[in-house]
């Protein structure tokens, strides 16, 4: 069993973009899986989980699968959202992410921007509720760039070591 999980859900790839460049960087044994074909985190040392953003929240298989991670397991999560970086917008999901996995020992979150498809623009646009995401959502039509994959892997190396060190800090 590899020693590092990399899982992702992601329908429009950006998500999927984030997570390649997650594993390309990292050392050692590892394994990347789309969520739906991730099975038992248990047997590995640490788990990178990434999700889009969706209605300021996080996916729900995501849901069930990161409250799947058993007690202690060393956790990294990521994500990727239409609107701008480091905004309470970007922040809300993570934060409720990081509430789902509680148990297991986050050390570290990492996020980049995602183009938002024009299909899921349509749709949302017509939702008032969406309305203070999907006004950023045009400038985010370059993302993931190359800018943001190289923190990407970046953060992977960091969590790298972390983990290795056996240390790990909240968000
Ligand atoms: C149904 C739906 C809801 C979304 N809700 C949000 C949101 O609340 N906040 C946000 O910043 N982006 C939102 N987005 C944009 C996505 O988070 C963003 O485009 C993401 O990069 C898509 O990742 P993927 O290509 O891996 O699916 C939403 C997209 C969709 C399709």
């Amino acid at each position: 069993m590899a020693k590092t999980l990399v899982t992702y859900f992601s329908r429009t790839g950006n998500t999927k973009a984030v997570a390649e460049a997650i594993y390309e960087a990292l050392p050692g044994d590892k394994v990347l899986r789309p969520m739906a074909e991730a099975g038992d985190p248990a047997p590995y040392q640490i788990v990178f989980a990434g999700f889009p953003v969706h209605a300021h929240s996080v996916p729900y298989p995501v849901e069930v699968f990161l409250k799947s991670i058993p007690e202690g397991k060393k956790v990294a999560l990521f994500s990727t959202h239409g609107s701008v970086t480091g905004s309470r917008l970007s922040r809300e999901a993570l934060e409720y992410a990081s509430i789902l996995v509680a148990k297991a020992r986050l050390i570290g979150t990492f996020s980049c921007r995602g183009k938002v498809s024009l299909k899921a623009l349509e749709i949302l646009t017509q939702s008032p509720e969406h309305e203070a995401w999907t006004d950023m959502a045009a400038s985010a039509a370059t993302h993931p760039d190359a800018g943001d994959l190289e923190d990407a892997r970046a953060f992977a190396r960091w969590i790298a070591t972390l983990g290795a060190q056996g240390h790990y800090r909240g968000l």
